[in-house]
């Protein structure tokens, strides 16, 4: 089965064309092309996503991608080849998610072909548990349930768990700012430049790998610590009252700065731990994945991976290649193509002129 997927719900345009089938295993994929453009050169003036910006680049990258994503495949984009086109409904920022949804619509009824929406933060959690094999095939298989998802992202935070396919319930989330965000927002007053998760990571490394720690300790928010939610703002603010009261991250030293960033990226890293070891013990979950664009992390990956591995035993842990964890078409159409494979959704029950109902799924926004 073939689908022609679109992503458009924060600053990234992305258009995919993606094979799958069902394995002995599992569902297997094979991308036919795949086009990607960020907007993140452009935002970076405004210190991040600007609505309207995102809106009017969408509308003027989406067709140029598609013909990329066409030219690509050649004789393989031909639409009688492919069976249904996947969208991005939600969650996301809503100017921009529209230009997505009206594009895709407009395509549909084109080529008359079943429109499907699909929740982005699901289309993360399939990438977080998909297994590349090669740069073009990657395969969702053998999965134990019950399966948690982390999924953290510029928009969510949530501690997902799911006890079937196509099943699921939050069981912890933020109660203020995403974790990408607070790294984006603290990385603002270091003076970095937007997305500020790369850059605090890129920084941290380096003062971990120099064995330099902050001179400016940071709080370890375990709020309400008998639940598996959590919350930046309060570690925002402490950020921001110990730079303040050092007269302005201009006063410290490239190294301090470093040093910074990486108590940043500690104190991220142990609420997760944290709240990690109890929606596992709560949950008794079998695999453990780590989604979404903050999913880049090495440091919150590799700390996450070790402490599930060593304290659950047994545990089937998973996270997305790095150049996937963030917002891309790829997991759009691996997410509405495991719903068809499986007769979740059917091809012949949609019709291009009511797409995007019966898929309000999963709790997930
Ligand atoms: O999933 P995503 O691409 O878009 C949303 O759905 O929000 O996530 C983007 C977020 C941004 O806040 C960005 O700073 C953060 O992911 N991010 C990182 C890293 N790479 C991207 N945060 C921490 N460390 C990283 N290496
Ligand atoms: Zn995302």
């Amino acid at each position: 089965m073939r689908i022609l997927s679109i992503e458009t719900s924060c600053d990234e345009t992305g258009v995919a064309l993606v094979d799958g089938v069902k394995t002995p295993g599992g569902f297997g994929f094979s991308v036919v092309a795949n086009a990607l453009l960020s907007q993140v050169e452009l935002h970076r003036e405004y210190g991040g996503v600007y609505p309207s910006l995102a809106k009017r680049e969408h509308i003027k990258n989406l067709p140029v991608l598609l013909e990329q994503v066409l030219a690509a495949a050649g004789a393989e984009g031909a639409p009688e080849k492919i069976d249904a086109i996947a969208v991005t409904y939600g969650p996301g920022l809503e100017p921009a998610l529209w230009t997505g949804v009206v594009f895709a619509e407009e395509l549909a009824k084109k080529w008359q072909k079943p429109l499907f929406g699909v929740n982005h933060m699901e289309g993360h959690l399939m990438a977080a548990l998909a297994r590349e094999n090669s740069s073009t095939e990657s395969a969702i298989e053998d999965l134990q349930f019950p399966l948690l998802g982390l999924l953290v992202s510029g928009g969510h935070t949530e501690f997902v768990i799911s006890p079937e396919l196509f099943s699921y319930r939050i069981i912890g989330e933020t109660l203020d700012d995403a974790v990408g965000e607070a790294f984006d927002k603290v990385a603002r007053m270091l003076g970095l430049p937007y997305p500020g998760g790369p850059e605090i990571s890129r920084l941290a490394a380096e003062a971990r790998g120099r064995g330099n720690a902050s001179r400016l300790p940071l709080p370890r928010p375990m709020l309400r610590s008998n639940s598996c939610d959590v919350s930046f703002s309060g570690l925002k603010t402490a950020a921001l009252y110990a730079l303040r009261d050092i007269g302005g991250a201009e006063k410290l030293t490239p190294k301090e700065k470093a040093a910074f960033a990486r108590e940043f990226e500690d104190a991220v890293t142990e609420v997760f731990l944290m709240k990690t070891r109890r929606a596992m013990e709560e949950t008794g979950a079998q695999t453990f994945a780590l989604g979404g664009g903050v999913a880049a992390n090495a440091h919150l990956r590799s700390a996450l991976s070790e402490m599930v591995r060593e304290e659950f035993p047994g545990t089937d842990v998973r996270a997305p290649k790095p150049s996937a964890a963030g917002d891309n078409a790829i997991m759009i159409a691996q997410t509405a193509l495991i719903h068809l494979l499986s007769s979740d959704w059917t091809l012949e029950g949609k019709h291009p002129a009511e797409p995007l109902k019966a898929e309000g799924n999963l709790g997930l926004e």
